[in-house]
């Protein structure tokens, strides 16, 4: 896909064509050209963040969730991709962003906690929904939901990101598992890459690893 293709140019394999309502193709115009102008200096961070907003539609479109909700979703996520490391930290801070860690150990995750927080004034007219899951797209989080699932799945597997093996199981239980099982693999998927490449990994997240591990075989449990 080239850099500068449009996000209606440009859909992943078996696309969904949604009928948005006038006020949703005009948000959806707008926000987009916002974001090709603070991402412009990052053209593949752009080309990815317009990747996985075609693949929130569609996944949306296949689970049952909100599409409008899940496009600017997608969109929006990595605003903050643009943002030097000092400055993403200096704000983290000043908007009180607290994981029990220094936010320095923390970094790679920060943007999309700050994006969460600093947007709803860009755009108030979004509903909390997408802040949450554009808050929790880095890490997951202990009540993930369904919008929160997709985009956090899109983030992992949209068709620009390199396949990986763990990649790809999780692009091969799309639209055949349910949303809950694909986003299981996705964040596993995500917990083993940050082991194997010896990253740091938020001691909340193995939290919401175990939490969800029990919740997991809890519900195997009584499905027997
Ligand atoms: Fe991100
Ligand atoms: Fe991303």
């Amino acid at each position: 896909m080239a850099s500068n293709g449009t996000s209606e140019q440009w859909r992943p394999r078996g696309k969904s064509k949604v009928a948005y309502k006038k006020w949703q193709r005009a948000s959806i115009k707008r926000i987009e050209a916002d974001v090709r102008e603070q991402l412009a200096p990052k053209p593949r961070r752009l080309a990815h963040s317009i990747s996985v907003a075609c693949m929130c539609e569609h996944l949306a479109c296949l689970y049952g969730v909100d599409p409008y909700l899940a496009r600017v979703a997608g969109l929006l996520h990595d605003w903050d991709k643009v943002v030097p490391s000092d400055e993403l930290i200096e704000c983290a801070r000043t908007l009180s962003i607290d994981c029990g860690v220094p936010l320095e150990s923390m970094e790679p995750l920060l943007h999309g906690m700050v994006a969460a927080r600093e947007l709803p004034k860009r755009y108030p007219e979004l509903p909390n929904e997408v802040w949450h899951a554009i808050d929790c797209h880095t890490s997951a989080c202990r009540h993930m939901g369904d919008l929160d699932m997709v985009l956090f799945v899109a983030d992992g597997i949209e068709p620009l990101r390199k396949a990986s093996p763990g990649i790809q199981a999780t692009r091969n239980m799309v639209g055949k598992a349910p949303l809950e099982d694909v986003f299981w693999n996705a964040f596993v998927g995500g917990i083993v890459y940050v082991l194997e490449g010896g990253r740091y990994l938020l001691p909340r997240t193995i939290d919401i690893y175990n939490a969800l591990a029990l919740e997991r075989a809890n519900r195997t449990r009584r499905a027997r």
